[in-house]
Formats: C-alpha cells, structure tokens, sequence
C-alpha cells in the first residue's frame, strides 16, 4: 500500500493514468470519426464562463444552478462557474460569432471536462469529460431522431450491451403552462405523500416532481396525468414524426411519459439512453440503469440568451461512465506496450551514442525501448525481457569504439554484429519479416 501523501485529489475528480487513457482515445476516436462522417465541426469554449450565462440557460429552480455549480468571483469582482454541461456556452458562442449569419443548421462538436458539486459515488464524479452535440437552426423532426441515431451508433461501435432508448415530449410554451397545471393541482392531493425536496419542487418546478427516484414520489407519479396526453397540435404532430423517423432506421425506443430531465431548456423532444446492468451485489434479477448519453430539444434556448428565435437539439455523452463499462469488459487486462526492440548500452562513450541512435530511430519510426540512465547490464536485460521485445541492440565501450552493435535475437539467443551505421536500415529489415 502506498503512504498517504500530503495532498490528495479533490473529492469526486480523478487523475487518469496511463494504464486507463486508451479508453479514453477509444470512445474519442469513434466520437470523432463519427461526428466528422456527419459534418460536425468542432467548437472549443472556455471552462469557465459567466455564472450568468448558467443561472439564466439552464434554470434558476434546476439542482445543477441550484446546488451544483463551482463558482469563484474574480478580482475583478466578477462571477465565473466552471462549466457544469457544454450547451449554453456553445449556444452563447453561436451568437457572439454571428453563425446565425452561417448556412443553418450549424453542426458543433465539444469534448472535454464539465464540473458539478454532486455527491460522489459510482460513475457520478464532480469532474467528468461530456461529448457533446448540438445542431442548431433547424427545427424538422428527422434531426432529432438523428441526433439519437449518431450516439446509439457511438455506443454501438463502442459494442456497449443492453441498450434503452427512452424517450418522451415535454411540449413547449403553447402546451406545458396547461399541463403543469394539471399536475400541480394533482400533485397538491398527494403532497403529504411526497419527499420534502418533492414538496419544494411542487412550488418551484413541479415537472421535477416526475424525475425523483424516491419510492414514494414514485407512487404518486405513477398515477400522474402525461404530458404525452396535452401536447398541442404541433408538438403533437412534431413527436409523431420523431418516433417514425426511428420506427424507419429500426431503432428501439421505449416511451417513458415521465421523462423530463434536470434542465429547464429543453421543448418537444428530450431522451435518454441506458445500459442496464444486472446488479452483482443484489439478489440476481435486479437491474439498475446508467444514463450514458442524455439529451433534446431546446428551441427557446438561443432567444433566452440574447440570440434570435432559432430552434435547436442536441445532446452529450457521459465519457468516464463508458471507460467504466469498457473495463469491467476487457477484465482490467492491460495490454502489452509493443515495443520490438530493447537498446541496452554500458559505459558512458556507449550512452553517448545510444542517445543519438535512439533519434534514428525515432525518424525511422521503429519502437525501442531504453534504460539510458542505468548502469547494469543485467538489469536492462531482465527489462527488455519483461517487455517481451524481439531483438535487444547490445552497446558496450568496445563497440561504441570500434563503432558496431550487436542484434541479439531473444528468441534464439543468436547474436550478430552489425555497424552502427547501418543498424536502423537492418532492422527496418528484420521487422519487415
Ligand atoms: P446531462 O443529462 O446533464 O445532459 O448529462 C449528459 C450525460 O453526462 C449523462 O447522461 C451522464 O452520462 C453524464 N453525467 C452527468 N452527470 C455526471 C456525473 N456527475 N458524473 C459522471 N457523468 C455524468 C447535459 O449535460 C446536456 N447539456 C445535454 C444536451 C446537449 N442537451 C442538449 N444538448
């Protein structure tokens, strides 16, 4: 075990370290390539952006405005927050740089680090990496039922098992004012049967009601009139398109008329996608569900934000909830570095030269592993063994004299002198084989 240092990690973040960074290359790699058949350019935005910006696209009443954000005042006595989700400085960075002005729709791309003051456990960190998608400036149905389709493919790629889609409308401003009344009046007969954050949440925003994971709330909700029963004659027809544009690409999806999702944005459409994993500490049977990707329309955002009235959807991709099914898959087996040769040097004249070589080799493009700071000939033997090369490039003071090295083949023990002049055209040779 190691001794507890000094300083430890902030609560909820993590350092990657080199053994889990391909899980990351991966689900970018596929992201990426995905994205980029789909014509999405990618859009970088600072970390940090006014708490303003947050407070006033995401909601006042949400958990993440709420209680969530990372916030600092700066010297200039300024508010920041550190990004909790990508949307609203994409869509704020939309309008700064005039893309309304663009062929619309304008497809943008981001990936990198958000921040949110949650409690930390399994797969719910304070920092974590989103992919993230928005196309804005076009309202047609077939982009939302696409947007799902990009990140179902993404997990597919990803072989991610044991998919649900769910997905439902939430209306819009012609719709919802009516049915959060309904709900409100319904909610008000059962209040005393709901959590107290429920009973906040009744006052505040009661649509949250429908989200909570508490047993009890569960209860009354189940019984809850459904949007999906009020939406006006245009959110109406605008679902029903939705769900026939997947019905067409055959993707499953399940309605679950409760879902609503922690952002205020979001109009008509919003989506969730799970994978759901048998328990293996409880009872077999029991399955949970991890929210992988999350997303929707939100067709008042960019007007909210100063913007004109554009519609737009979108949605972002949970990266660390992946790496951790990606490793529970692969069993944690670490693979190999390939690396095919080992170059082992003794004496300083050897290291001298060894230090030259090794950029040879470099330009060559050929892996070679090297301890140049050790002295041991021994110990770097043992090294090139443990990596399992093919040949080790034995340098002592009398070749780096006499200007030759000599190829070991691990497998056979059969060594070969060769010139140093000519040891890289050599074994371009050898691994050709
Ligand atoms: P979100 O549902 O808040 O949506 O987050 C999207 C995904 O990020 C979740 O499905 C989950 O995989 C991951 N995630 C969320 N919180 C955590 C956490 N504490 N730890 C680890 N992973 C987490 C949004 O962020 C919207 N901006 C999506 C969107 C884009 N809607 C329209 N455009």
């Amino acid at each position: 075990m190691s001794k507890k240092s000094k300083f430890q990690r902030p609560a909820g973040m993590h350092d990657v370290l080199s053994g889990n960074q391909r899980y990351f290359q991966k689900i970018y790699n596929i992201c990426k390539n995905i994205a980029d058949f789909y014509r999405f350019q990618e859009i970088a935005t600072p970390i940090l952006e006014s708490t303003e910006l947050f407070s006033k696209g995401i909601g006042m009443t949400t958990d993440i405005v709420q209680k969530q954000m990372f916030t600092l005042r700066t010297k200039g006595g300024d508010y920041l927050t550190l990004r909790p989700e990508f949307t609203p400085g994409v869509i704020r960075a939309y309008i700064e740089h005039g893309m309304q002005n663009l062929p619309q729709p304008v497809k943008l791309y981001s990936l990198g680090p958000v921040f949110r003051y949650e409690h930390p456990q399994a797969g719910r960190y304070r920092q974590f990496n989103q992919f993230n998608l928005e196309v804005i400036g076009e309202g047609n149905p077939v982009i939302d039922a696409q947007i799902i389709q990009i990140f179902y493919t993404i997990l597919k790629e990803l072989k991610i098992k044991n998919l649900l889609v769910e997905i439902n409308s939430i209306g819009d401003n012609q719709c919802r004012p009516y049915y959060k009344k309904l709900l409100t009046n319904y909610l008000k007969s059962r209040e005393s049967a709901l959590c107290s954050d429920c009973r906040r949440r009744l006052r505040e925003n009661p649509l949250r009601v429908l989200d909570c994971k508490e047993d009890k709330c569960q209860r009354v909700v189940s019984q809850a009139p459904q949007i999906i029963d009020h939406l006006c004659e245009e959110c109406h027809r605008h679902f029903k398109s939705v769900l026939e544009f997947l019905d067409e690409i055959d993707l499953p999806y399940h309605l679950n008329p409760y879902l609503v999702r922690g952002l205020d944005y979001y109009t008509k459409t919003v989506f969730e996608i799970f994978s759901i994993e048998k328990e293996k500490t409880e009872a077999e049977g029991v399955s949970s569900k991890i929210a992988l990707v999350a997303g929707g329309r939100y067709n008042n955002l960019v007007k909210l934000l100063g913007g004109e009235d554009i519609p737009a959807v979108g949605a972002a991709l949970g990266v660390e909830r992946i790496v951790n099914l990606l490793k529970v898959k692969s069993g944690e087996a670490k693979e190999k570095e390939v690396y095919p040769v080992f170059l082992a040097q003794l004496g300083n004249l050897a290291k001298r030269k060894g230090l030259k070589l090794l950029e040879d080799f470099r330009k060559a493009k050929i892996l070679v592993a090297e301890a140049l700071g050790r002295d041991s000939l021994k110990a770097q033997l043992k090294t090139a063994d443990k990596l399992g090369v093919k040949y080790t490039l034995l340098l002592g003071q009398k070749e780096s004299l006499e200007g030759v090295v000599i190829i070991r083949d691990m497998k056979t023990g059969k060594q070969e002198i060769v010139k140093l002049g000519k040891i890289v055209k050599e074994m371009k040779r050898r691994l050709k084989k």
